[in-house]
């Protein structure tokens, strides 16, 4: 009855047209909004990239002035919110502790207008057993997210301007990524009418999973677990023999390097060169060189992507992986604002093959 494609995790079907963002995965090319990942991570601030994906155009200064003053005017988290942070359990999984921080549905209930970094930053500072932290109205936005995860409130703190600034990168790279998991299921449940707050906690649930944004966390463990490079061609053979996953490895539109992935490792370096040397660089670049070569790896075209060095860099900076979820606010509100405004949105109801028994008739249980 009617022809359904059956298409498991959507090879090939594309549920929106969008403008944001452009992906050539086998070229290696990301554009937000036509600009060139690479131009915008060199020349702009995280505000400036999440002005321009979520308004469609670079800011003017006063635009960019406004937009940075209405961030700070709205930085402080509500305190019934951060009641709710304050009574989850202090040995909670970061995971967890992000996702329900996010529930922007709660959130909604408070302030609509609240910043997600700072709730992500205080549901960090109560899993690491440390008191919550205001933002200050003297840093940027990157700066600030230093300044409540180091400062311990002391207000002479001053955060390290290059770390600041390589989290504003960081930031800007994980900012968006067209129809990756989570984005499509903020679409998803965007469709059903749901408010905003709603559509992000979902987002941001379906984030953390090890083979999307988990991945920034899994690759340090996979790292540790490996310890040194001696031991990379066993764990070579162990993923060839399909035991487990490269993590940060391979990507469904990536056939070559992901272009992020190559400004986040020199990025890892610049911050070796500030807090010194994770020993543990030394195993990625070994095991990527290894994997590189591997008939395994080329056949199959999988090359690193950016979770690869990310979750080095945000180990050695103190900042946990899953603060990507921060950055990709801007993504996620650029795509709901987008669902609002194509007049093709219907609720997404996808089809299924049913493959279960075909009719059967009630007998009494006795
Ligand atoms: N390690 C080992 N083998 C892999 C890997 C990997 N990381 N990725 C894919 N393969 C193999 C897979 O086993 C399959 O082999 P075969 O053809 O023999 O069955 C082939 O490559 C194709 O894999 P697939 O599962 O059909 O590819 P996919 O497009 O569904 O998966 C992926 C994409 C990102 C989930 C996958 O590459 C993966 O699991 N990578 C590791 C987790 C990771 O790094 N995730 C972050 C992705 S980037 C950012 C983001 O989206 O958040």
């Amino acid at each position: 009855k009617g022809l359904k494609l059956y298409d498991p995790g959507y090879f090939n079907t594309a549920p929106v047209r969008s403008s944001i963002s452009y992906i050539d995965g086998d070229e290696g090319i990301l554009r937000y909004r036509g600009y060139p990942i690479e131009e915008l991570a060199e020349n702009c601030t995280f505000l400036e990239v999440a002005y321009l994906l979520i308004y469609g155009n670079l800011p003017s200064q006063r635009q960019l002035a406004d937009l940075e003053f209405e961030v700070s005017q709205h930085s402080a988290v509500p305190q019934g919110l951060l009641d709710i942070i304050q009574s989850m359990p202090q040995d909670a999984h970061p995971s967890g502790a992000f996702v329900s921080a996010a529930a922007m549905s709660a959130l909604s209930l408070f302030y609509p207008d609240a910043n997600p970094s700072h709730m992500a930053t205080n549901a960090f500072l109560r899993t690491s057993g440390k008191p919550p932290v205001l933002p200050s109205n003297n840093f940027s936005y990157a700066e600030n997210v230093r300044y409540m995860l180091d400062s311990m409130g002391n207000k002479s703190y001053k955060p390290n301007p290059r770390l600041a600034r390589v989290l504003d990168i960081i930031f800007i790279l994980h900012a968006e990524h067209e129809m990756n998991c989570s984005t499509a299921a903020a679409r998803h449940l965007a469709s059903s009418g749901v408010d905003v707050y709603a559509a992000i906690s979902g987002a941001v649930g379906a984030l953390y999973g090890p083979l999307h944004g988990g991945a920034t966390d899994a690759v340090s463990k996979m790292l540790s677990e490996i310890g040194t490079v001696e031991n990379i061609p066993d764990f070579i053979q162990s993923l060839k023999k399909k035991k487990r996953r490269l993590s940060g490895f391979g990507h469904r539109v990536y056939k070559n390097y992901d272009p992020r992935a190559k400004v986040v490792k020199k990025l890892a370096y610049e911050v070796f060169s500030i807090v010194g040397k994770d020993p543990l660089i030394e195993v990625a670049v070994a095991l990527e060189k290894a994997a590189l070569s591997d008939e395994y790896f080329v056949k199959r075209k999988l090359y690193p992507n950016v979770d690869f060095y990310s979750g080095l860099v945000y180990r050695a900076m103190g900042i946990p992986p899953q603060f990507i979820a921060v950055p990709r606010m801007a993504g996620y509100l650029a795509h709901w604002l987008e669902s609002l405004d194509d007049p093709d949105t219907k609720i997404m109801r996808p089809q299924q093959v049913y493959t279960g028994v075909w009719l059967r008739h009630y007998a009494p249980v006795k």
